[in-house]
């Protein structure tokens, strides 16, 4: 099987507990609140049209609703696709989900004011690829948000024998054949990405750490198998 279907798969079948566990964390107090502030700084004035990359079962999606923006929610796993149905989504906003590939989305050039995505960077295809199609998809003064972190700096095989405890399904899909064709996975640092951003032809490249994130984490805990990690957001801009 290719890559891009392992992981449609993976994710597929992790949809319902990931879903949850999203959910449960959002209902913590400081955590949705957290969210929505770095949203909301992110994105500049004007923002109306949002394409998330990515979207899962819909977190950010409804951070985003809330906050007033048309938030379109792309992702590859139907099973993500199905969680992010069955919830509502919050007002002001609104928010439909597509089934595409967030390498290269589906829609006319300059269709959006921004673009987001939380946790996908990482374990996206083709990263150079996506980004200048990204980039065309923005209206001129439109920004791309991206949250990430440097998740396995030591190398998925690593965590075999490390403090983090992935399951068997984890290992299984994350293996050479997966993690030979992802740029990020196993960056050391977030150069790697930012290199991505310029060669994609962006303007405005800033980066900054959310230590705020890694409070909360520290204060309500993590998802299994994971530990503690500072997470960083990138944003990157279109002018013309
Ligand atoms: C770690 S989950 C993050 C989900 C969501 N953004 C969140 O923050 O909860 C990564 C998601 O990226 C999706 N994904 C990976 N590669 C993709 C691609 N090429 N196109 C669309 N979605 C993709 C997966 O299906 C999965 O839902």
């Amino acid at each position: 099987m290719d890559t891009q279907s392992r992981l449609n798969t993976y994710w597929s079948t992790r949809a319902a507990d990931y879903a949850a566990f999203q959910e449960a964390r959002e209902a913590l107090p400081g955590v949705g609140a957290a969210w929505r502030g770095i949203w909301d700084e992110a994105l500049p004035d004007g923002v109306r049209d949002v394409l998330e990359v990515g979207c899962g079962s819909g977190t950010v999606t409804r951070q985003l609703a809330t906050l007033g923006h048309r938030v379109t929610g792309i992702d590859l796993a139907e099973g993500m696709l199905r969680e992010a149905n069955a919830r509502p989504v919050p007002g002001p906003g609104s928010a439909r989900y597509l089934a595409d590939d967030a390498v290269c989305p589906d829609f006319a050039p300059a269709s959006f004011d921004a673009i987001v995505c939380r946790y996908l960077l990482w374990t996206l295809m083709c990263t150079r690829e996506a980004l200048p199609r990204w980039r065309d998809l923005l209206r001129p003064g439109g920004v791309v948000a991206c949250v990430d972190a440097l998740w396995y700096p030591e190398g998925i095989e690593a965590i075999h024998t490390g403090a983090d405890h992935h399951d068997a399904a984890f290992l299984g899909t994350y293996d050479q054949q997966v993690r030979g064709d992802l740029d990020l996975a196993e960056a050391r640092s977030i150069e790697v990405h930012l290199d991505a951003f310029r060669a994609a032809g962006f303007d405005d490249i800033a980066a900054r750490s959310l230590p705020a994130l890694m409070d909360l984490d520290r204060r309500w805990g993590v998802a299994p198998g994971h530990r503690p990690r500072l997470q960083f957001l990138i944003v990157a801009g279109r002018r013309d």
